[in-house]
């Protein structure tokens, strides 16, 4: 399918028309109302969101699997930009737990004026780059990527769904939010979960014992997302997510990037990651 077939524009940035609409974005910043607990885990596409998915609702409910072992991730922690949100919002219980993949500058009114927290994750772009490829051969719903070549080119001028990556990261870098958002990377969390885990309940002000951490920390490893139905995107029909192509939950680790880039390849491309960042 064409990239007018696949996706349309929303301030900027291509959005699949598949997971979004017209609607569900007005819905979304004009109708939905945040909440003074509402969590919300912000982050470039594959940089570990529905890692989040699964640590969020664990973290706000002392432990309780029942959320991860019932409710689908997307219906669980809905994308705030999504068609699903409508459907889903009613039923999610408070605090609420929600993802987006939204810049800053794009969240509607009412989250400026509430007290909802933050916590946004980043995740190395050239490992983010690697993963997008991956993920764009199996999601039928996202344009075929190419060559790794031709991808590299796609990923670093933005003509990927929610646009560049160095623009997202330099939305939330300088925000008026104050303690109300807290930055985590992918790799602090693959180094070290239960402390990454600690970081993150202590600034949602739940004071969970190590007992839990450790509870949490071992259902939200990579092996046990990858066992889990409600996790791992096997519920997804295969003319959506072609599993036979790539998993969703494909790798898991830091610097597979290094299997990837030619030496001209990362010179580029961390030339023009760098040059835009300090821009
Ligand atoms: P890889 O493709 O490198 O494996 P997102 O959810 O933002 O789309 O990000 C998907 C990436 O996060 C995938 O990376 C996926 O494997 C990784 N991921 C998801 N859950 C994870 C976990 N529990 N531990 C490590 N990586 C995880």
């Amino acid at each position: 399918m064409s990239i007018q077939e696949l996706y349309f524009m929303h301030h900027g940035l291509m959005l699949p028309k598949e997971t979004h609409s017209q609607e569900s974005l007005t819905y979304f910043a004009q109708q939905f109302t945040f909440k003074g607990d509402d969590a919300i885990a912000v982050t470039y596409p594959k940089s570990g969101t529905v890692w989040m998915q699964e640590i969020l609702p664990l973290v706000l409910n002392g432990g309780d699997l029942t959320p991860i072992q019932t409710i689908p991730n997307w219906d669980r922690v809905p994308w705030l930009e999504e068609k699903r949100l409508k459907v889903v919002v009613d039923q999610l219980p408070s605090p609420r737990a929600l993802v987006t993949h939204f810049p800053y500058e794009l969240m509607p009114q009412s989250f400026f004026s509430s007290k909802a927290k933050v916590i946004y994750v980043m995740r190395n772009p050239k490992d983010v780059a690697v993963s997008s490829y991956y993920f764009h051969q199996m999601a039928t719903f996202l344009e075929d990527p190419g060559t790794w070549e031709e991808f590299i080119d796609k990923f670093l001028e933005g003509r990927v769904m929610f646009g560049k990556w160095t623009n997202h990261v330099k939305s939330w870098r300088h925000t008026e939010l104050g303690d109300r958002i807290m930055y985590i990377t992918y790799e602090q969390m693959i180094q070290d979960l239960p402390a990454a885990l600690r970081l993150m309940s202590d600034f949602l002000g739940k004071n969970l014992s190590d007992e839990v951490i450790e509870k949490i920390s071992s259902h939200c490893s990579f092996k046990s997302m990858q066992a889990n139905i409600m996790s791992n995107f096997t519920l997804v029909p295969k003319i959506y997510m072609n599993s036979d192509k790539s998993q969703f939950l494909r790798k898991g680790v830091v610097g597979d990037w290094k299997n990837h880039f030619s030496s001209k390849q990362l010179a580029h491309f961390s030339s023009v990651i760098y040059k835009e960042l300090e821009a």
